[in-house]
């Protein structure tokens, strides 16, 4: 009998994932599919929804001859544009773009994000900040009325990293909760981002006025940027469980 309800909620998992993969590309092409033009330059999010963007930015570059440029918001992002052998960009040459396209760990009912589960945080809100349109793309499992609902990993701080001490206690006595120092898979070490950084991740205990929080945290000494988006995004694309797309503007 224990075997049997082992084998099935492994396959509940499965299923569940097979899910998920398959929302994420429904939110994923819908969004490449009404917001990118020919001659767009476009913003490129990193985690793994925005893998089926690129997947359906490069088949409408092959099937429509669309002349676009790609952005990256990390190494992730700039291999995936070069394996699929889309034009890469940056900030130096394309320092206004028409839309950056991104995943996010949470949206609340104001479109205020939870980002940087991948730790690519500074990066995504730079690009999405010179684009003129931010549009957001994520399964089901992300869409919540507000914010801790659903991610409990808490949000993303970049800290530079002689500073994660005495951020981590800052932000623990100014907001509560826990602002932990995220580790390597591994645990052999902390995880470093691209910009050579640290992360906190600070699991919150209630809701908070998330501009006034991300304002106060971002004026602490050696903070980089927060995992905090707020009012940026204009659009986000939820895949759901039932094969649509749900909006919210
Ligand atoms: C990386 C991010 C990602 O966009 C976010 O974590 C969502 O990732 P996924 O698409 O894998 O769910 O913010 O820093």
């Amino acid at each position: 009998v224990l075997r049997l309800s082992f084998r099935s909620s492994e396959r509940h998992a499965r299923v569940c994932s097979v899910m998920a993969e398959e929302a994420k590309k429904l939110a994923a092409f819908a969004a490449v599919d009404n917001h990118v033009q020919n001659n767009h330059v476009v913003g490129v999010g990193s985690g793994s929804t925005i893998v089926y963007a690129v997947d359906r930015l490069a088949q409408r570059v092959r099937q429509e001859k669309l002349n676009i440029v790609c952005v990256p918001t990390s190494f992730q992002a700039r291999q995936l544009v070069l394996q699929h052998g889309l034009n890469l960009s940056d900030l130096d040459r394309h320092p206004e773009l028409d839309v950056a396209i991104d995943g996010a760990d949470e949206v609340d009912a104001g479109l205020t994000l939870i980002k940087g589960g991948g730790g690519c945080l500074t990066q995504e809100k730079i690009v999405a900040g010179c684009a003129k349109k931010f549009i957001v793309i994520a399964d089901y499992r992300k869409d919540s009325v507000s914010l801790g609902e659903q991610w409990k990993k808490g949000v993303p701080v970049e800290v530079v990293p002689m500073a994660y001490v005495p951020v981590s206690r800052r932000i623990e006595r100014c907001f509560g909760g826990e602002a932990v120092l995220r580790m390597a898979v591994s645990k052999a070490g902390p995880v470093v981002t691209d910009n050579g950084n640290f992360l906190l991740d600070w699991k919150f205990e209630s809701p908070h006025n998330w501009a006034e929080v991300h304002k106060d945290i971002k004026m602490i000494p050696g903070v980089v940027e927060t995992g905090l988006f707020v009012g940026m995004a204009e659009r986000a694309y939820f895949g759901m469980e039932d094969g649509t797309v749900r909006v919210r503007d």
